[in-house]
């Protein structure tokens, strides 16, 4: 599924770029912003944020149960 038409960024590619944020050492805030700068893009309007702020907290929140929290 794309959630960035602008930029063509796929669910797929915006959770492997927020593991990767996530796992870099000193980072671990996984924001739009930090996604977009990782897959060395820029948005251009703003319309997917929400979405990718939505996926981010559902895997925020995977991951958070799957520790037992
Ligand atoms: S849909 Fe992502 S920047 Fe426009």
């Amino acid at each position: 599924m794309i959630v960035c038409s602008c930029t063509v960024i796929t669910d797929k590619e915006l959770k492997q770029a927020a593991e990767a944020i996530k796992n870099e050492p000193g980072q671990g805030i996984v924001t739009p912003g930090a996604v977009f700068r990782y897959l060395g893009k820029r948005p251009k309007c703003g319309t997917c944020f929400p979405m990718i702020v939505h996926i981010i907290h559902a895997m925020a929140e995977k991951d958070r149960r799957g520790s037992g929290q």
